[in-house]
C-alpha cells in the first residue's frame, strides 16, 4: 500500500478533536481521494490529562508543540492552537524552517504575520494552507484563490463573523436589545466569555486582511482593516432598517476604489433583496465580484469542529495528493503594491438616527449642518409627536465622504436638541 501521509496535530481543542474525528470517520474515502492514507502520529496540547472525548491511544505526545517539527514520523504538522504569536507561531516557523508543509486555522497569525510567514514557506519550498482560516467550512480561500483566479476582483463582502450574525438575527427577530442576546449566546456556548474579539469586528477584520490579500493579489495589510463591532446597535435600529427596505448585517468589504483598495469592517445596511441579507444566525457568506465571473455568492457554517475540521482536512488531501499554490495566490516577489485608501476618503450613504427634543426648528439646524457639510438627504421620517420630550428622527443620505459625515456628525451631535448619542450606520447597496 502507498506509504501514509503522516500528520503532527497542534492543540487538541475543539478543532483539533474534530480532525482527529473526521480523519478517523472517513477514513476510506479520504485515503482514496487523498491517493493515500492519511494518519495522525504525533499530538500536542497542553493538559495531557484532559478527556477530549477522543482516544490518543499509540500517538506520541508533545508538551511543546515545537516539537513536533522535528519529529522524523511527522511530514506535516496542523497548527490548531491559535493566536498570533507565542506558541502557535514558534510552531509554524519551526515546521516550515523545517521543510515541512503546514495546515493552519488560524486568521490571527495569518493577518498579522502572512506576509512574512508566506516568504518562509517559499524559501523552504514548504506549503502553507490555511482553508479554514476564513469562513470555516466554506471554501472561500480556493474559491477565492484557485476558482476565480482568471478574474480581476472589484469587490469582496462577506458575513465572516458567527457570533455577531447570530446576535443580529436574534436581535431582529425576537426585538431584544444586544447586551440581553449577547448574555444568552454566551450561556449557550455561541459566544466566549471574553466576546470582544468577536462583537468588536476584530476576528471579521483578520478574516477580511486575508480575503482582500487573495482578491488584489497585495501583501495581507491587517492595520489598514477599518474596525467597528455591533455593540452600538438597538433593536430600534434594527426595527427602523427593516422598515427602510434594509437588514443590519456586521459586513466585511474590500474593494478596489480610486487610489487603491479599501478594507472596512463595520455594521451595515443592505437591501433585503441581495442574498447576504438573508444569511442568519451563525451562518457565514462571501461574495465575489469578478470582471469575467460577475457575481459569486458562497454560503455555510463559519465555525464549529464538523466545518472547520472540514476545511483542514481538505488542506491535508492537497498536501497528501502534492498540489500546493503560493501562500498569496502569486509568489510574494508578485504580488502587488497597491495601496491603502483610509476609511475616511470612503464614499457612500448613510443612516442617522437622532432623538431630539420635538420642538420647531430642531429639523432646520441638523438639515443646516448636513447642508454646510455638502450632504444631500435621500430621506426622513419623523416618529410621533411629545412636544417638549425625545422622538426619533431618522435621516438617510445620498452617496457623500465619510470625512464630510463625520464632520458634520460631530456638529450635530453637539447641538442641545440632540439628547443622545446620534447612530449612524452605513447603507450599502452592494
Ligand atoms: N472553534 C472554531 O469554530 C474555529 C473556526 C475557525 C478557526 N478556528 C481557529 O482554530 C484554532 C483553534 O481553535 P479552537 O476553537 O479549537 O481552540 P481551543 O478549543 O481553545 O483549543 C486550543 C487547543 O490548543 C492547545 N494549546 C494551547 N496552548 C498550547 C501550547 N502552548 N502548546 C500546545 N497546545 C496548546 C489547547 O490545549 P489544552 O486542550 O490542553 O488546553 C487546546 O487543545 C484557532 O486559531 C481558531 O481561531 C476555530
Amino acid at each position: 500500500m502507498t506509504r501514509p501521509l503522516n500528520v503532527g496535530v497542534a492543540g487538541l481543542g475543539t478543532v483539533g478533536a474534530g480532525v482527529l474525528t473526521l480523519l478517523r470517520q472517513n477514513a476510506d474515502l479520504i485515503a482514496a481521494r487523498a491517493g493515500r492514507p492519511i494518519a495522525v502520529t504525533a499530538v500536542a496540547a497542553r493538559d495531557r490529562k484532559r478527556d477530549r472525548g477522543i482516544s490518543l491511544d499509540g500517538l506520541r505526545w508533545y508538551d511543546d508543540a515545537a516539537a513536533l517539527a522535528s519529529d522524523s514520523g511527522v511530514d506535516v504538522v496542523v497548527e490548531l492552537i491559535g493566536g498570533s504569536d507565542g506558541p502557535a507561531k514558534a510552531l509554524v516557523e519551526a515546521a516550515l524552517a523545517a521543510g515541512k508543509p503546514v495546515v493552519t486555522a488560524n486568521k490571527a497569525l495569518l493577518a498579522l504575520h502572512g506576509a512574512a510567514l508566506a516568504e518562509q514557506a517559499e524559501a523552504n519550498n514548504a506549503s502553507l494552507a490555511f482553508e479554514a482560516a476564513v469562513a470555516g467550512g466554506i471554501p472561500a480561500i480556493k474559491g477565492l484563490r484557485e476558482g476565480l483566479a482568471a478574474n480581476r476582483i472589484a469587490r469582496v463582502t462577506g458575513i465572516l463573523n458567527g457570533t455577531c450574525n447570530y446576535i443580529l438575527t436574534c436581535m431582529r427577530d425576537q426585538g431584544r436589545e444586544f447586551a440581553d442576546v449577547l448574555a444568552e449566546a454566551q450561556k449557550l456556548g455561541y459566544a466566549e466569555a471574553d466576546p470582544s474579539f468577536d462583537i468588536d469586528g476584530v476576528d471579521a477584520a483578520h478574516k477580511l486582511a486575508i480575503l482582500a490579500a487573495l482578491a488584489f493579489g497585495r501583501p495581507v495589510e491587517f492595520d489598514a482593516v477599518h474596525v467597528e463591532g455591533i455593540r452600538h446597535i438597538s433593536a430600534l435600529d434594527i426595527k427602523l432598517a427593516e422598515e427602510l427596505g434594509y437588514r443590519i448585517k456586521l459586513l466585511g468589504i474590500a474593494a478596489q476604489v480610486d487610489g487603491g483598495i479599501s478594507t472596512r469592517v463595520h455594521p451595515c445596511m443592505v437591501p433585503v433583496s441581495h442574498p447576504i441579507a438573508v444569511v442568519d444566525g451563525v451562518y457565514n457568506a462571501v461574495v465575489a465580484e469578478g470582471d469575467f465571473v460577475g457575481r459569486v455568492v458562497l454560503e455555510g457554517r463559519g465555525a464549529g469542529a464538523g466545518p472547520t475540521a472540514s476545511a483542514v482536512v481538505a488542506d491535508l488531501i492537497d498536501v497528501a495528493r502534492g498540489r500546493s499554490t503560493p501562500v498569496w495566490g502569486a509568489g510574494s516577489a508578485a504580488l502587488a503594491k497597491t495601496p491603502s485608501v483610509p476609511m475616511a476618503q470612503n464614499r457612500g450613504a448613510y443612516y442617522l438616527r437622532l432623538m431630539v427634543v420635538d420642538r420647531p426648528g430642531v429639523v432646520a439646524e441638523i438639515t443646516g449642518v448636513l447642508r454646510d457639510h455638502s450632504i444631500s438627504l435621500e430621506s426622513m421620517i419623523q416618529r410621533g409627536r411629545a412636544p417638549g420630550e425625545a422622538v426619533p428622527i431618522v435621516l438617510t443620505t445620498h452617496d457623500c465622504q465619510e470625512a464630510s459625515m463625520r464632520a458634520a456628525l460631530e456638529r450635530i451631535a453637539a447641538l442641545d436638541s440632540v439628547l443622545e448619542t446620534p447612530a449612524l450606520i452605513r447603507i450599502e447597496t452592494l
